[in-house]
């Protein structure tokens, strides 16, 4: 669910001086803020009115960069790693640990908002991989137990011990 209000919407662009050459930084915070880790079509317009850009640009932003979604995903986006070295070390049955986990197929989110699951190219860890990313960050060397431990800590929201984790 939506977290973000027209008033805090319009403050973080406030927050940029209203200025469009800081586009992705508004459009970054406004996800960030969002509860639902996307950029909802009705900011979009709203930042389309206030900053001067036109929405077709908006849109060409949201789409071109991966980072951003227009679609409502989890807290906790989990991109697992389908190139070919870590397809030979083993992210099939990672992709499985994973569903199992976290009880949803890839392209799912969990009832509770929490976790969302996507396959995604090299991430440029392919020395640790089987690599999965979680926001900015790179976990590898994956085993079974490694992943339900990752899950857990999604779905806790336990970034400490989350981080704790990560391999970069
Ligand atoms: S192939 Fe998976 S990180 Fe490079």
């Amino acid at each position: 669910m939506s977290k973000l209000t027209e008033d805090r919407v319009l403050k973080i662009m406030n927050g940029y001086g209203n200025d469009p050459q800081q586009l992705i930084s508004v459009l970054l915070d406004i996800q960030t803020e969002s509860g639902n880790n996307s950029v909802e079509q009705k900011w979009a317009v709203l930042v389309s009115r206030v900053l001067g850009v036109p929405l077709s640009k908006i849109y060409d932003v949201l789409t071109f960069y991966a980072m951003f979604s227009t679609k409502s995903r989890g807290e906790y986006v989990i991109e697992i790693c389908q190139s070919t070295p870590c397809h030979f070390t083993g992210t099939g049955k990672v992709t499985e640990w994973f569903e199992a986990a976290a009880e949803i197929k890839v392209g799912e989110t969990t009832g509770d908002g929490m976790i969302s699951l996507f396959r995604t190219s090299c991430i440029g860890y392919c020395d640790i991989g089987p690599a999965v990313k979680i926001g900015d960050n790179v976990f590898g060397n994956l085993t079974e137990e490694k992943v339900k431990a990752l899950v857990k800590c999604c779905r806790e929201n336990n970034t400490a011990e989350l981080y704790s984790l990560c391999q970069n």
